[in-house]
């Protein structure tokens, strides 16, 4: 038997048994080679692998075991409802961020008629495209600094369908993105800002392959964070709200600094392991 007939032979249910030990002799989740098996079997695990996806399988590992994140190797990952895009241009969204995704929804489920959001920093899109896709009486704005990040977002975009006709994506410094006819409009503010210190020791997985734009906001990490919340009520419509997420150590000096700047229903939310991770205000 050739080898190419050799590789023929072999189902992905049986290539999953020996990338699952070359995984956890790296020290690997096995989960992880569970998922990268499915995805590219597309479920079918007992089909008989081909030369080509041999190779793409081959290629992929390598690049894992290499140490790049699960989430770029395949190329994409779930947000929410959201099948999202991610390479090296963006930050890859996090589950925590699916919950600060379900406290800006019920900010905008508190307010009626057509609502007009702006997801500052928007990375993949995970937020601003959640608002879109999750609620129908929305008009979203998805910004970025970074002209890489919103060629992601734009190609998450291309894949929303209907809602995308409810997206504008702009490029600028957070509020600088928006068109200053939108001042006293927006329902929503939403942002996961950068709030890492530039001096902390990032675990290499974040550090050496995430976008350092995406991460890092000067020596306490709070720069971009008193930013949003310096300037949010500007933009915001009576009754709208700001949510941002944030490490838990900058949720209570967060909200103390959005109640002495005049904001009202300052909150403190947790992410699913009961961490502050989110500060919610409103404008009066
Ligand atoms: C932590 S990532 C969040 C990405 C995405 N929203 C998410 O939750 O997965 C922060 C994002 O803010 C963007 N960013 C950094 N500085 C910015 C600025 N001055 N103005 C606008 N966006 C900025 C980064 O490029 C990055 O996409």
């Amino acid at each position: 038997m050739s080898d190419q007939n050799a590789e023929q032979t072999v189902s992905w249910r049986e290539l999953r048994k020996e990338t699952t030990q070359r995984f956890e002799a790296a020290g690997l989740p096995e989960a992880e080679a569970r998922w990268l098996i499915e995805d590219l079997a597309d479920g079918l695990l007992d089909d008989l692998i081909t030369e080509r996806s041999m190779a793409r399988h081959d290629d992929l590992v390598a690049r894992r075991l290499a140490g790049e994140p699960l989430q770029y190797v395949l190329g994409h990952w779930p947000f929410r409802t959201l099948d999202l895009m991610v390479d090296q241009r963006v930050l890859i969204p996090r589950p925590e961020t699916e919950v600060v995704a379900g406290y800006a929804l019920e900010e905008l489920d508190r307010q009626s008629g057509d609502l007009l959001v702006a997801d500052l920093g928007t990375g993949s899109g995970a937020l601003g495209l959640s608002m879109a896709s999750e609620r129908t009486n929305t008009k979203v704005w998805c910004t970025d600094f970074s002209a890489d990040a919103l060629a992601v977002a734009r190609a998450n975009l291309a894949g929303l369908g209907r809602p995308a006709r409810r997206v504008t994506l702009a490029q600028g410094s957070w509020f600088a993105a928006l068109p200053d006819d939108l001042q006293g409009s927006l329902a929503l503010v939403v942002s996961n800002p950068p709030y890492v210190a530039a001096t902390a020791d990032l675990p290499a997985e974040v550090a050496d392959w995430e976008p350092a734009m995406a991460l890092t906001a000067g020596s306490q990490g709070t720069d971009d964070l008193h930013h949003l919340v310096d300037h949010a009520q500007k933009w915001l419509a009576p009754g709208g709200a700001l949510v941002l997420e944030m490490s838990p150590e900058q949720t209570i000096p967060l909200a103390d600094r959005a109640t002495a700047l005049g904001y009202t229903e300052v909150r403190i939310r947790p992410d699913l392991t009961g961490r502050s991770r989110a500060l919610i205000a409103q404008r009066p």
